[in-house]
């Protein structure tokens, strides 16, 4: 299986992203439709890149590399056609590598009734920060994960 993790190549490809989003949970539970999939996917505060399979788009990943949260993994969903097999892996490795080239922090949201990403991302070395309740819905809460690899004071870009 050849993956290569790169820019979306134009508006086709941020539609898939968009359906690949939109179709699956969590955001089903979290009523975040394919618009709403779309316009953080055109956002130009964002960095968007997909994860291909054979020219293909299979998964994509959201980061915020500004403001408040620098290093902020958005968005992460892979096609259920592609899941379990490494790839959203790749793109958090790709993530970690591109955030730690200039911030020390990496930060994630997961929803509390999506356990299976939660033990992804714990297993990549993210911790638990806190607990955004009622944040997207009522009802559910936001996980707040961090990865640091040191303190802002010190690090070198
Ligand atoms: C979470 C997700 C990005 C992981 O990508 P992936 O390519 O399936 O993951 P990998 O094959 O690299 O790693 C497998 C791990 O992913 C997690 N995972 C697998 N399928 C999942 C699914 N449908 N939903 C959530 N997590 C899943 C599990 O932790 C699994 O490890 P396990 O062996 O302990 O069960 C992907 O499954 C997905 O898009 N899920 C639906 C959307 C979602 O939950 N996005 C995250 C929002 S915070």
């Amino acid at each position: 299986m050849e993956v290569s993790i790169r820019r979306p190549a134009g508006k086709e490809e941020l539609e898939a992203c968009g359906r690949i989003m939109s179709s699956q949970e969590p955001w089903l539970t979290l009523r975040r439709g394919y618009d709403h999939a779309l316009a953080l996917l055109k956002n130009p505060e964002r960095e968007v890149y997909v994860a291909a399979v054979d020219g293909a788009v299979a998964g994509f990943i959201i980061l915020a590399m500004g403001g408040a949260l620098k290093g902020y993994i958005q968005t992460i969903a892979v096609s259920p056609d592609w899941q379990g097999r490494g790839i959203g892996s790749r793109l958090m490795a790709f993530a970690g590598e591109r955030i730690f080239s200039e911030s020390p922090n990496a930060f994630i949201c997961v929803s509390d009734f999506n356990p299976d990403a939660r033990r992804l991302y714990e297993r990549l070395g993210y911790k638990l920060v806190g607990e955004l309740k009622d944040y997207v819905v009522k009802g559910h809460s936001e996980l707040l994960l961090r990865k640091s690899i040191g303190p802002l004071e010190g690090f070198k870009p």
